[in-house]
């Protein structure tokens, strides 16, 4: 097996402190309001289990698989899948979470298809953005981190499914 060496991005200790951050701002955002926070598979993961945890709120939480990647080139093509019922989505503040945006394809697509089911509210956050490499304009309503044009691992993004669980955001080499 071939070894690469990985440079650190954003640190452990960076990601959980900004998280708790957030977590702040959403607690109040959602206040008194039914939120869904709808993490899109796989690479928001990790994002999700510890934004969850800094969200003092009864929550309730979901998942949706966007696949559009393979290896580091984006197809131009989403397939959404999702098992969430129309009434679901309907009498729920849904916050859709998200690893990074990049061309901003695939949160495009996945609040086209919400949206038109019609949720109480739809909102993204995503814990990276990339605009860079933008081909949409696509906005998320809350990003953490905005980062250069590099290809990133760790904290639940992968290349080619491994570097999943390292604890932080870093580069490739
Ligand atoms: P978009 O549709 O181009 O915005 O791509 C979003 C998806 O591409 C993300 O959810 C990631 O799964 C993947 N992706 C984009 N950039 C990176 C990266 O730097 N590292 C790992 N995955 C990435
Ligand atoms: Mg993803």
């Amino acid at each position: 097996m071939s070894q690469n060496s990985i440079s650190c991005l954003i640190s452990e200790q960076e990601l959980q402190q900004t998280i708790c951050q957030y977590g702040t701002i959403l607690t109040q955002e959602y206040q008194d309001k039914p939120l869904l926070l709808l993490g899109v598979l796989s690479g928001s993961f990790l994002f999700l289990a510890d934004l969850c945890r800094q969200i003092k709120l009864p929550l309730e939480i979901a998942f949706i698989r966007a696949k559009s990647y393979l290896g580091t080139q984006s197809q131009g093509s989403v397939q959404i899948d999702y098992n969430l019922t129309e009434e679901q989505i309907r009498t729920h503040h849904i916050l859709l979470v998200e690893d990074i945006v990049d061309t901003g394809l695939t949160l495009t697509k996945l609040t086209e298809k919400l949206q038109s089911q019609h949720p109480l509210s739809l909102k993204t956050i995503t814990l990276l953005d990339k605009p860079a490499r933008r081909t949409v304009p696509f906005q998320p309503d809350y990003h953490l981190f905005t980062i250069e044009d590099q290809f990133v691992i760790g904290y639940g993004l992968d290349y080619d499914e491994r570097y999943r669980n390292l604890p932080y955001i870093g580069v490739l080499h």
